[in-house]
């Protein structure tokens, strides 16, 4: 298969040829890449099972991993979703569009193949522009996991998706680099008590503020991923090739330079926070900064650049930065040191 790149630029979404013919593609059946606002989606047709087969596919990925429906309209939501709660509704009022993505109870319409075999779906309405557009002209609802092989960093960037989706889609839209740079909040607000499936931009503490009391499914932060109630979350995720280890002391800069001057044989890699750059020797260490925009950058990078073990710096444990250790806890296996 030969896919097609488009570059679209922020101020040329509407009327726009190139966006429109992607959209018939997916209207037929094809599937192509575009950028959102959290990371870059893999989209077909979500109410097609053989556009849902060819995603699975090109991702490598297992189809017991239900997909997220990509909506450009509250009526779009009308058609896959049944009983919308009052909790849910308010948290649509607040949040979208955006990064959080709802689980509802599935209508008919929305095959099995898509939803896993669940009886659920999970549903999130975009805010990046292209990506609005693209699902409006397209005219059904987008299925669309993150863009990447199965178990390799989501993309953040066009050529992140280039590097692992080329030739294996219909299109790729470059639509330059991702906002937020990791994927939406998943929310189950079809339990009594709300349970986050998976943590995101959208933290606890601003949807508590709209809906009170929620629960964090809690084998996200232990890693004990054989119990996530996201399908997804089991299997591994944001592997780069280089062993990660989190490094969490007292003085987490000292412990690492000690660390990396006494790893040898080695190319070692650094993540720290921007803050701590200065504290570590950029001629001897790959050094890439530690942030939402650009956790999954740096994993790719030192794979780019063939490190072999990348000390990471441990973040703050603070409801703001529990997507991104959570991500990172991730990618490392859960590798935590002292
Ligand atoms: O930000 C995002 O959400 C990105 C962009 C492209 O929108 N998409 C994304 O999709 O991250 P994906 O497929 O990589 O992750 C979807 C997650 C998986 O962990 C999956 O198990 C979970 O959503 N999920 C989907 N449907 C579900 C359902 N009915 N119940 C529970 N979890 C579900
Ligand atoms: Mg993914």
């Amino acid at each position: 298969m030969k896919t097609t790149i488009v570059k679209i630029s922020k101020d040329d979404i509407y009327n726009n040829d190139d966006l429109k013919k992607c959209a018939d593609i997916l209207a037929n059946g094809g599937v192509g890449a575009f950028p959102t606002e959290t990371v870059y989606g893999l989209g077909g047709n979500g109410l097609s099972p053989d556009a849902v087969k060819k995603i699975y596919s090109a991702k490598g990925r297992p189809s017991d991993n239900p997909l997220i429906l990509h909506i450009s309209s509250i009526d779009m939501l009308h058609t896959i979703a049944n009983n919308i709660n009052e909790k849910s509704r308010k948290l649509i009022d607040a949040f979208w569009p955006g990064a959080l993505t709802l689980i509802f109870d599935k209508k008919d319409i929305v095959p099995f193949e898509t939803s896993g075999g669940l009886d659920t779906v999970a549903v999130r309405f975009p805010s990046n522009e292209i990506a609005k557009e693209l699902i409006r002209l397209s005219n059904v609802p987008i299925a669309a996991p993150s863009a990447n092989l199965s178990g390799k960093p989501s993309p953040t960037r066009f050529s992140h998706v280039e590097h692992d989706l080329l030739n294996k889609v219909d299109f790729i839209i470059d639509g330059g680099s991702c906002q937020n740079g990791l994927e939406s909040t998943i929310i189950d607000c079809t339990r009594p008590t709300p349970v986050i499936l998976r943590p995101g931009c959208i933290t606890i503490d601003m949807i508590e503020t709209i809906i009170g009391d929620v629960e964090l499914d809690k084998s996200l932060l232990t890693g004990d991923a054989k119990k996530a109630l996201a399908p997804g979350m089991k299997y591994t995720h944001y592997s780069p090739k280089a062993e990660v280890i989190i490094v969490d002391s007292k003085n987490i800069p000292a412990r690492i330079n000690y660390l990396a001057q006494n790893t040898h044989n080695k190319k070692v890699g650094i993540l720290c926070e921007q803050k701590n750059v200065h504290l570590y020797d950029n001629e001897k260490y790959v050094i890439q900064i530690l942030n939402d925009a650009n956790l999954y950058h740096a994993l790719r990078k030192f794979d780019f650049l063939n490190t072999d073990i990348v000390y990471a710096e441990m973040l703050e444990n603070s409801n703001d930065n529990l997507a991104i250790i959570n991500r990172l806890s991730k990618s490392a296996s859960f590798n935590i040191i002292n």
